[in-house]
């Protein structure tokens, strides 16, 4: 009895079934083209857009030439940084990732905290959203090089948790005395926590991000101006135009505020 039914219901429900898991893949198939065009897009806004520009074009902010007391004191920090036990992250790190890059820069980058690939390497943003920075300031008509690139926290916070503000408040100090030694005319903060912990502020990177704050280094020396924007991996997981001009827009701040160039395509 129930073989007869399903026999005669079968010609109608099929064809039904067949057109649903045609319209399923269909839409798989969409998000995947979808995905890829979006990764193209962000290929062409930071590098073939922007063009990524030759060493040739590239209007350094300073000679790379070192100030070599400030890159002895950097180093000395970084020693100090290298055997830190503030925290438990100490205690769970590979390596330990101070920060790197000119001793005589104008701008620093401050992210969140090392990844998977710092951690294993030592060195501040050469995963992902590192070779993403790495872009944008290529976009900028810097270098790597050129500018000085470090964190908040110093050691990885295990499966790239947050930070907790005890390992906040244990690794800040660190921070200040790079960002007072190194005297920058601007400090790009990299996503939330860096902005937050900077301004000691609850207000969100979206309201912060797009103007310049001010941040103080040491009593009686002028305040470092500050520009937040949203951090790389953020504008990797929410892959949108407009957060990409967004960011762009800051930087595009920055190089105003110090008098450089933007680079024509
Ligand atoms: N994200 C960060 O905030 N810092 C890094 O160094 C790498 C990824």
């Amino acid at each position: 009895m129930k073989v007869k039914l399903i026999a005669q219901i079968a010609p109608f429900v099929l064809p039904v079934w067949e057109t649903k898991i045609k319209i399923h893949s269909m839409e798989n198939q969409t998000d995947i083209k979808k995905v890829i065009r979006q990764h193209g897009e962000m290929e062409t806004f930071f590098s073939g857009g922007f063009t990524q520009k030759s060493p040739a074009q590239i209007e350094r902010l300073r000679p790379a030439v070192e100030n070599t007391e400030v890159a002895a004191k950097l180093e000395k920090l970084s020693a100090k940084v290298g055997k830190c036990r503030k925290c438990g992250l100490g205690a769970e790190r590979t390596n330990a990732v101070p920060g790197e890059g000119n001793s005589n820069a104008q701008i620093v980058f401050v992210g969140e905290a090392p990844g998977a690939d710092e951690d294993a390497q030592g060195r501040p943003f050469v995963g992902r959203a590192g070779k993403l920075l790495d872009k944008i300031i290529n976009a900028m008509g810097l270098q790597r090089q050129d500018v000085f690139i470090c964190n908040i926290l110093k050691c990885r916070p295990p499966g790239n948790r947050d930070p907790k503000p005890d390992e906040i408040n244990s690794c800040l100090p660190y921070l200040q005395k790079q960002i007072e030694t190194l005297n920058p005319e601007i400090i790009v903060a990299l996503g939330a926590h860096a902005a937050k912990t900077l301004l000691d502020t609850s207000e969100t990177i979206g309201k912060l991000r797009g103007r310049f704050h001010e941040y103080v280094t040491s009593p009686g020396r002028e305040p470092v101006k500050l520009m937040p924007t949203y951090h790389p991996a953020y504008l990797l997981r929410n892959y949108s135009l407009d957060n990409r001009r967004k960011v762009w827009d800051d930087m595009k701040k920055v190089l105003d505020e110090l008098n450089l160039p933007i680079l024509p395509k």
